[in-house]
């Protein structure tokens, strides 16, 4: 088909209702996140069932701030994407029946986008871009992926977490120094009063050839850490230590296994996106080791780091091949990067 000049993309594969509208030639139009993040709070967690209901009760006010952000009416849109996962089932259910539902009623096509491509090819919204092949450090809440991008569509998983994803560590270590869900930026703040040399935690799978991660160790040696300083008085600051010291490891792993990566590929460019992406001291201690080592970084703006819909639209714009008009619905909660297909156009 045609280019379509107009997608509007939902996204809601985890706790944020997001909708936006991506203009092939001016770029972004709107972005609206809902985040769901108050609901979730007082569990601790993402409840799947509650996420899934809040979702279809947020789509229509945001489908109408996206369009009327856009100065559009339904009409102009030319196509609508979707997250067909992976994610939580319930909840790509809901956004993807409501795309699918959607796009019939108003006769356009329908694009199905894995979330993971959409985190990936999002630094590549900005003016200065990476150049294929290159390497991207997927780093959310549910996944931690080296993976060799050789265009779009053409991954190779180069390595991958073996348990907990880096968020999910920061999220889990964060809720046991006290902090509320989801973790990772509080704990960031927090680290930022601390000194990242005060604690020497192991950092894991250095010693093991490949690329493979294990985050799970990490909070186990927290959880250690904090009963030792149980019954000390300054446990403010011994806090602080500890998620400065935590999150530098975190940050020395990544920095190490991105290293091996640009050796082992030869590669010249590296993408970081996923929710964790947003994290300062994981961004500077990059920016240091590609300058070091003459490569390239590249990051999502901020606020595209986290789940949004833009990233949708945007993968979305190089897949029109896989659009259709069928109201039958496939959503995958597991879902591999390396089965998707390669674009060719
Ligand atoms: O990509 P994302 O929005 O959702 C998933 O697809 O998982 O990532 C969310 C994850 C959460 O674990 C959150 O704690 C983490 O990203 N995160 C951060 C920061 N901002 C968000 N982790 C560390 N530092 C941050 N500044
Ligand atoms: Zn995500």
């Amino acid at each position: 088909m045609a280019h379509p000049a107009i997608i509007l993309a939902i996204e809601s594969s985890c706790d944020e209702s997001a909708i936006a509208i991506y203009h092939k030639n001016l770029g972004v139009l709107s972005n609206k996140v809902f985040s769901q993040i108050p609901l979730h709070q007082v569990y601790g967690g993402v409840v799947p069932e509650l996420a899934a209901r809040d979702h279809l009760k947020r789509f229509p006010l945001l489908l109408k701030q996206a369009l009327s952000e856009s100065n559009l009416t339904l009409n102009d849109i030319d196509a609508i994407a979707y997250t067909a996962g992976p994610g939580l089932i319930g909840a790509l259910m809901t956004g993807s029946i409501y795309a699918k539902s959607l796009a019939y009623s108003l006769k356009i096509p329908a694009i199905a986008i894995h979330h993971l491509e959409g985190h990936l090819l999002s630094p590549l919204l900005n003016q200065d871009k990476p150049n294929y092949p290159f390497l991207a450090l997927l780093v959310s809440g549910g996944h931690t992926q080296l993976i060799a991008v050789n265009k779009v569509g053409d991954y190779k998983l180069l390595g991958q977490t073996l348990d907990d994803a880096v968020g999910e560590a920061f999220d889990k270590t964060a809720k046991m120094l006290g902090l509320p869900y989801p973790g990772g930026a509080h704990l960031a703040d927090l680290a930022e009063k601390g000194n990242p040399n005060t604690y020497q935690l192991t950092k894991p799978m250095i010693n093991r050839k490949g690329l493979d991660f294990s985050f799970s160790g990490l909070k186990t040696q927290v959880r250690l850490l904090i009963e030792q300083h149980k019954n000390q008085t300054n446990f403010s600051q011994i806090y602080a230590d500890i998620a400065a010291s935590f999150e530098k490891t975190i940050a020395d792993t990544l920095s190490i296994k991105c290293k091996r990566a640009f050796d082992q590929t030869g590669f010249k460019d590296l993408v970081v996106a996923g929710g964790v992406s947003a994290n300062k001291k994981l961004r500077t201690q990059l920016i240091d080791l590609a300058k070091k080592y003459n490569k390239r970084v590249f990051f999502p703006d901020l606020e595209l780091c986290t789940d949004n819909a833009l990233m949708i639209a945007f993968a979305a714009s190089h897949r029109i091949n896989q659009a259709d008009k069928k109201l039958t619905v496939t959503i995958k909660s597991r879902w591999n990067l390396s089965d998707l297909n390669q674009i060719t156009d």
